[in-house]
């Protein structure tokens, strides 16, 4: 499976998002994270489906999504959603998970679920056939800048196993937190074939984003 870069556009400079989107193009990723938070399910507030929107209608490349939210399927209707584009719910904050991934599935995107680090892995048994795309959180979801939380190297490895072995091999293993030049290698070895670039490779402090794609590419390889 290819392995894709989605840039996390809440790292990127937030008064020219414009001109961030332009460079991200520029330097070759291939998704544009866009995290979604709602100061309820995560301490935080992040991007808004206007927003979402906006730039949906500013840029070809695929929009990866993702609900850090109690209510995703509220704000399904409001997302302009396209062809390509993924849809990532919190399966913590859902009580019908699986209504709601075949929602995502309905309205024409790929169907995500992410997964805090303290949930375990069986709790997915049951949707993987609703599932396009798994995204394993590396750090607790809600800021950038955070520690990998060390065990997320093994569910990363556990989950490629599980989907393998339950003939979901072509469903996407996502990683999202702490994804840094040094992590990447691991996960990567591990299974993983998206990474979520944030302030620990592409965004980093000091590096154009030339140098941080650059160094990310290397470290995918
Ligand atoms: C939240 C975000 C952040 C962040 C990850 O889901 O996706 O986790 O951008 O990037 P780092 O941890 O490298 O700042
Ligand atoms: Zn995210």
């Amino acid at each position: 499976m290819k392995r894709l870069v989605s840039a996390s556009l809440m790292c990127a400079d937030l008064l020219n998002l414009r001109a961030s989107l332009r460079q991200l193009e520029e330097v070759g990723v291939d998704w544009l994270h866009c995290d979604v938070m709602d100061g309820h399910f995560v301490p935080n507030w992040m991007m808004f489906p206007d927003l979402i929107n906006a730039i949906a209608g500013e840029t070809s490349l695929p929009l990866d999504i993702h609900l850090m939210v109690t209510d995703a399927l509220m704000m399904l209707p409001r997302l302009k959603l396209r062809k390509g584009d993924a849809l990532t719910i919190s399966l913590e904050s859902t009580v019908h998970a699986q209504r709601a991934l075949a929602a995502v599935r309905e309205a024409g995107a790929i169907p995500g679920l992410a997964l805090n680090p303290g949930t375990p892995l069986v709790m997915l048994e049951e949707l993987l056939p609703d599932v396009e795309l798994l995204l394993l959180m590396s750090v607790n979801p809600g800021y950038a800048g955070q520690k990998l939380v060390p065990q997320s190297i093994g569910k990363i490895a556990r989950a490629r196993a599980m989907l393998d072995g339950a003939g979901y091999a072509a469903t996407r293993l996502a990683v999202d937190g702490n994804c840094s030049f040094d992590n990447v290698p691991r996960m990567v070895a591990a299974g993983a074939d998206v990474i979520v670039a944030g302030t620990s490779s592409l965004f980093m402090k000091g590096l154009s984003l030339q140098e941080g794609m650059a160094r990310l590419r290397a470290a995918m390889a």
